[in-house]
C-alpha cells in the first residue's frame, strides 16, 4: 500500500497520470498566487485580492467535488472517482488559507476576528462552511471510512451540499454589484442537485440522454428566471413589467453572456457525454470480437 501522503501514486501504488494532472490543477493557483505575490502583481490591496482568490477557488473546487458523480456516472468518466477526495480536500485547504490571510488582514487582532466574524452575518455564514470543510476533510481517509463505516461516511459527507449552499451565501452577501458569477455558481450547483433528485427517482440506468437534456431545459429556466426575479427585486422593479423585458434581452450578447446559458451548455455537454458513450458501448457489443 503506498504512503497515504504519496497523493501522485494510485491504491495499488503504481504512478498515476490522471492523480498526478489532478495534483497539478489543485495547485496551480496557490502557486500562481505566490507568484503574482512575489512580483507584486496583487494590486493595490495584496491581502484582500489574495482572500478573494482563495475563496473562489475554494468554491471552485467544492462544485468540482461534486461534479465527479454526474460525470462519473453520465459522463463515462469513471476514474475520476479516485480523485474525488483528493479534490475535496484541496476545497478545505484553500478555505483555510482564506481565512488564514483574513486573520493577517486584521493584523493578527484574534479577538477583532471573533468580534468580526460574530457580527457580520457573511462572515458567520463563511465560518460555518469552513467548520463542515474541516469535518468533512478530517474524515476524507482509509481510516475513518472504516471506523465509520460505509454507509455512516456517505451521510456524513452529504453534508457538502449544505456546506456548499452556505458558501454560495457566503458569495452572494460579499459581492457588492454585479451578481453573474455568483448566479453562474449558483446554477450549477442547481444542477448537481437536481442531476441527483432524478438519479434517485430513475437509477442510473433512466438517465438518458433526453432526460438528461430535458433537465438541462428545466435547470436553465430557472436560473434565468431566478435571475431576472433577483434584479428585479434589487431594482424594485414590478415583476410583472420587468420579466418579460428581463426575457427578451437574454439572447442580446451585447447585454452580457447570462449564466442561464452557461448552465444549459454544461448540462447538454453532460448529455451528449452520456449519449457517446452509450453509442462507443452499443458499437462495441456489435465489434467483431464480441462475436467470436
Ligand atoms: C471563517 C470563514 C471565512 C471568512 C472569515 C471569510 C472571509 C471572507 C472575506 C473577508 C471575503 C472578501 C469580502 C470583501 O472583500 O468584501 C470573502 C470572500 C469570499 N469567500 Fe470567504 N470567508 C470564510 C469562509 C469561506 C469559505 C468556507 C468559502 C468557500 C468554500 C469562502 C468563499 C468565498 C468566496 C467565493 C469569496 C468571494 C471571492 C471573489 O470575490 O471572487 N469563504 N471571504
Amino acid at each position: 500500500m503506498p504512503h497515504a501522503l504519496a497523493l501522485w501514486r494510485d491504491r495499488r501504488g503504481r504512478l498515476s497520470p490522471l492523480r498526478i494532472a489532478t495534483l497539478a490543477v489543485l495547485v496551480f493557483p496557490a502557486a500562481l498566487l505566490l507568484l503574482d505575490g512575489a512580483r507584486g502583481a496583487l494590486g493595490g490591496r495584496p491581502l484582500n485580492e489574495a482572500i478573494h482568490r482563495t475563496g473562489w477557488w475554494a468554491l471552485v473546487f467544492l462544485l468540482a467535488s461534486l461534479a465527479v458523480t454526474p460525470l462519473r456516472r453520465s459522463g463515462g468518466l469513471a476514474r475520476l472517482f479516485d480523485v474525488r477526495r483528493m479534490i475535496g480536500v484541496a476545497s478545505f485547504c484553500y478555505a483555510a488559507l482564506h481565512i488564514t490571510l483574513f486573520v493577517f488582514d486584521l493584523k493578527l487582532d484574534l479577538v477583532k476576528v471573533g468580534t468580526e466574524i460574530v457580527s457580520r452575518i457573511y462572515l458567520t455564514i463563511g465560518f460555518l462552511a469552513l467548520l463542515g470543510l474541516l469535518v468533512l476533510a478530517v474524515t476524507s481517509n482509509d481510516t475513518m471510512v472504516k471506523r465509520l463505516g460505509g454507509l455512516r461516511w456517505r451521510r456524513l459527507h452529504q453534508a457538502t451540499f449544505a456546506i456548499t449552499s452556505l458558501a454560495l451565501i457566503h458569495f452572494f452577501q460579499q459581492t457588492k454589484a454585479d451578481v453573474t458569477v455568483p448566479t453562474l455558481y449558483a446554477g450549477l450547483f442547481l444542477w448537481l442537485v437536481a442531476y441527483r433528485l432524478l438519479a434517485a427517482r430513475r437509477g442510473d440506468a433512466g438517465m438518458t440522454p433526453p432526460w438528461l437534456a430535458g433537465l438541462a431545459c428545466v435547470v436553465a429556466a430557472l436560473v434565468f428566471l431566478g435571475e431576472g426575479i433577483g434584479i428585479a427585486l434589487a431594482f424594485r422593479q414590478p415583476l410583472a413589467e420587468f420579466l418579460p423585458r428581463y426575457f427578451g434581452t437574454i439572447a442580446d450578447l451585447e447585454v452580457g453572456f447570462r449564466p442561464g446559458w452557461s448552465v444549459l451548455i454544461a448540462g447538454l455537454a453532460v448529455a451528449a457525454l452520456d449519449a457517446a458513450q452509450r453509442l462507443r458501448d452499443r458499437m462495441r457489443a456489435v465489434s467483431p470480437n464480441s462475436l467470436r
